[in-house]
């Protein structure tokens, strides 16, 4: 099971009832208004730690992470592989069971290899966060996606969503597929034949290479970057021709005539390849309230995770 509140991990959204997706936004909508009164901080989860494990380099996920737990009075470690004893051999577990010999009581980890959370929730005591595993699963991006939509539009059943851009390397499209189909979205897949997962069709989703069609069908777009650091050979034949071919500008955009049209992008942007930079800071974009869902959600998540309201209110 991907998010197990007895056994309490939240290792990836496949397999997420919509109950659970809906408990976790309904949690996250009131730590939304704790954090946007004067005194941001609850004491709800005092004498809580959680260490913060990136293997992987992050600007928006491990400060959020890092916010959310200060906000719930949690004891927040921030451990990075570089300058660690990772760099003198030491294995994954090995590190991990070590920092768990201190007593702490959650691991966030994000890691380059598909299911090192999973692989660790199996052997140790503490809880285990999934903040990104390789080109897998990143559920807590999800989450605060789907918080974000859901704030904005309500429900999302019958919702089109395109997801344009390299899909086959990309964590964020595979746990937004798994939230959006659960929560009763429909879903495109726009991007080269090269930048598609393997098995593809097994998803259940609309599939187009032709990002006109995409525009056409949908109502959100979720744009992503192309993720160079994961591929090992060309999959296109130049960032020029990529950007002719599915940059969103807002040519392209107001060729549709949608109004109430919504753009969405996980970050980090690489401004002029995928997106342009006024579509980027337009009035369809959401991509900063995102930003903001980021820590409610993670908020949420720590609080869930610790026990819920066992552990007392807020
Ligand atoms: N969206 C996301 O995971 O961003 P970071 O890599 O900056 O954490």
């Amino acid at each position: 099971m991907s998010f197990d509140f007895y056994r309490r991990h939240l290792l990836g959204m496949e397999g997420m009832s919509k109950g659970e997706i809906l408990h976790i936004l309904e949690t996250a909508r009131s730590f939304r208004e704790v954090i946007m009164r004067p005194i941001r901080i609850v004491p709800t989860l005092r004498g809580y730690s959680v260490v913060n494990m990136f293997f992987e380099p992050s600007t928006r996920t491990r400060v959020s992470f890092e916010l959310a737990e200060k906000r719930l009075s949690c004891e927040s470690v921030n451990f990075s592989s570089g300058g660690s004893s990772v760099s003198k051999g030491e294995s994954l577990l090995d590190t991990v069971q070590t920092i768990e010999a201190m007593q702490v009581d959650a691991v966030v980890i994000r890691h380059s290899a598909q299911g090192a959370p999973h692989f660790l929730a199996e052997r140790i005591r503490s809880s285990v966060i999934n903040a990104g595993d390789g080109y897998h699963e990143h559920p807590t991006q999800a989450l605060l996606d789907m918080f974000t939509l859901w704030d904005k539009i309500g429900g999302l059943s019958g919702l089109k969503v395109a997801i344009v851009g390299d899909i086959a390397h990309s964590r964020v499209a595979l746990s937004d597929i798994h939230s959006l189909k659960t929560l009763g979205a429909e879903v495109m897949l726009c991007g080269p034949k090269s930048l598609m997962p393997f098995k593809v069709e097994s998803l259940g989703v609309k599939i187009t290479s032709n990002l006109e069609e995409a525009l056409e069908f949908c109502d959100v777009v979720y744009m992503l970057r192309i993720q160079l650091e994961r591929q090992a050979g060309e999959r296109f034949p130049s960032i020029r021709e990529y950007r002719q071919r599915y940059c969103l500008t807002m040519e392209r955009i107001k060729k549709f005539k949608k109004d109430d049209f919504i753009v969405m992008h996980p970050g980090p942007m690489n401004r002029g390849v995928e997106i342009s930079a006024e579509v980027a800071d337009s009035r369809y974009s959401l991509i900063l309230n995102q930003v903001t869902s980021g820590v409610a959600i993670r908020m949420a998540v720590i609080y869930l995770i610790s026990g819920g309201k066992d552990r007392g209110k807020f």
